[in-house]
């Protein structure tokens, strides 16, 4: 039988990233943590791509996309994510590129740059895929899409104590603001804005825990 194509996308700090790892190792899938690409461009561009003004110059960008080679390798169940063979797992986790990532990723290139090897990925099947446009545009026909959200404030609290768990410095107020500001980016872009996807399962996680919104997505999965 051919292995699902899973598509998971919903608001900033719901959890996607992290419970779709712990769905891909039970069902044996791929997971591709889109956001990660988009936080690698976003990197890159801070370290090469800065104008005069300290901000990303978006166009020296876009004509560097070609230099720059991204790759997940599994180190022990843990996704390291590469940017031309350099480790920046932790690099993309800064608020220098939480509070630069939006504006990136509603560039027509940076879009157009990344979605044909997410596309191609997903070609073979048995892949989970989250992100804020895997199932209205990434992956259309996946065989499950979900969209997950939760309250500002829970998002608030997950995204601060991952961060304090990351050994990077958090303001609770200034992580607040920057989801809000992301959350607002994302959904009002006029290319792939974050939506459901008219068929897709919402998820209110607010309150349930990790494991219960995971058992939520495989009784889902189970079922069909
Ligand atoms: O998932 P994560 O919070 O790491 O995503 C970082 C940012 O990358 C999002 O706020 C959004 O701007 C962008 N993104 C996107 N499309 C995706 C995944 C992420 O635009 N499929």
């Amino acid at each position: 039988m051919k292995k699902p194509v899973i598509a998971i996308d919903g608001y900033s700090s719901t959890g996607k990233s992290s419970i779709s790892k712990v769905i891909a190792d039970q069902l044996g899938l791929i997971h591709l943590d889109t956001g990660a690409l988009y936080r690698g461009v976003t990197w890159f561009a801070l370290q090469n791509c800065k104008g005069e003004n300290g901000s990303i110059d978006l166009n020296q960008l876009f004509s560097s996309l070609d230099q720059i080679q991204l790759e997940f390798k599994n180190d022990d169940g843990e996704l390291i994510l590469y940017l031309n063979q350099q480790d920046i797992s932790k690099e993309i986790r800064t608020n220098e590129v939480s509070d630069n990532v939006s504006l990136v990723a509603k560039q027509k290139e940076v879009r157009d740059f990344l979605l044909q090897s997410q596309r191609s990925l997903a070609e073979k099947g048995g892949i989970i895929m989250d992100g804020r446009d895997i199932g209205t545009v990434v992956l259309p026909d996946a065989d499950f899409k979900f969209f997950l959200t939760a309250s500002i404030d829970e998002r608030t609290k997950r995204r601060y104590h991952e961060l304090l768990s990351l050994g990077i410095e958090a303001n609770e107020q200034q992580v607040k603001e920057n989801l809000i500001e992301r959350d607002k980016i994302d959904s009002e872009r006029e290319i792939a804005p974050l939506k459901k996807a008219e068929d897709a399962i919402v998820i209110d996680n607010t309150y349930l825990s990790k494991q219960e919104t995971i058992e939520a997505i495989l009784a889902y999965i189970q079922k069909i």
